[in-house]
């Protein structure tokens, strides 16, 4: 996939439904009682905002927090402005178990953050997230299962005006988006790969934008169609994009942009 790092932090990070998962659910479940054997990773970390503000702050006493992404330039960003002596960032792919291996057995607490939803085979990811955790170990995760921001790119995918620079790409639209999966798909498989689930939900949410150019920056960071349209129509397409997301996601009453997904939160335990 590819990621601005510039134009993703540029909206308010970390998001309203991430600061009360991370901040207010996950200590209901102990995880603010960390020792100095613990080992953190949080996959998917992206430019490391939410890694600094808010699972640093959960983790302080904790040996180390590895950070990992699969994009250099997130990993870059996030040295230089999201830096602190406690956290490793790292480049490394969560679909290729090469690049996690020096971790397995040794997780003692494993956090990811609206990124299991990018990843095309989501049984591996778990699986992977089993193999990485030591006996006990916990993980907490929350992605999309279905959003709006899938129905815009499809739709601009589709358009006759550009599907011709779209054939045979990824658009990396998640199955649980097109099967309507809900929480019970997941605890059914994470249970088959052997957690014990403490806690899951899936949960409509709204997040409000405080302004048009966040809104425009932060879907323009992570919109996989750009890179394959030339130079001189990227903002056309943006402009279109923009135009079908505001569309179905709507505004507040005081004008400000909505941000609407089905979402699913999780904390598992390995057993
Ligand atoms: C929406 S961002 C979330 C970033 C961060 N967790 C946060 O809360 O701001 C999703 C991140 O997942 C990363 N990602 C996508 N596929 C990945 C993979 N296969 N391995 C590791 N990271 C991946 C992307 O590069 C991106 O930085």
């Amino acid at each position: 996939m590819n990621l601005e790092p510039e134009l993703y932090s540029s909206q308010h990070i970390p998001l309203e439904s991430v600061k009360r998962f991370i901040s207010q659910t996950l200590p209901q479940f102990g995880w603010n009682h960390c020792s100095k054997e613990d080992i953190v990773l949080d996959v998917g970390c992206g430019p490391g905002g939410t890694t600094f503000q808010l699972v640093l702050p959960l983790f302080s006493g904790v040996k180390k927090i590895f950070a990992v992404d699969l994009v250099p330039v997130a990993i870059e960003f996030a040295k230089k402005h999201n830096s602190h002596q406690l956290i490793e960032y790292s480049v490394a792919n969560f679909e290729d178990w090469s690049t996690l291996n020096q971790w397995e057995g040794q997780i003692t607490k494993l956090v990811s953050i609206y990124c299991i939803n990018w990843l095309k085979d989501q049984r591996n990811a778990f699986q992977n997230v089993f193999k990485l955790l030591k006996k006990g170990g916990e993980a907490a995760a929350c992605f999309l299962l279905e959003s709006f921001f899938y129905d815009s790119i499809l739709k601009v995918q589709n358009d006759p005006k550009w599907s011709c620079y779209f054939k045979g790409i990824e658009n990396l639209v998640p199955e649980s988006h097109h099967k309507k999966y809900d929480s019970s798909f997941y605890k059914r498989m994470l249970e088959a790969i052997g957690f014990e689930i403490l806690y899951c939900r899936d949960i409509v949410i709204t997040e409000v934008v405080s302004s048009d150019k966040k809104y425009r920056d932060f879907c323009t960071s992570v919109c996989v169609l750009t890179p394959h349209v030339p130079s001189d129509l990227k903002e056309d397409l943006m402009n279109d994009y923009m135009q079908e997301l505001l569309r179905l996601n709507g505004r507040n009453d005081k004008g400000l942009p909505l941000f609407t997904s089905n979402v699913i939160e999780l904390v598992i335990r390995k057993l």
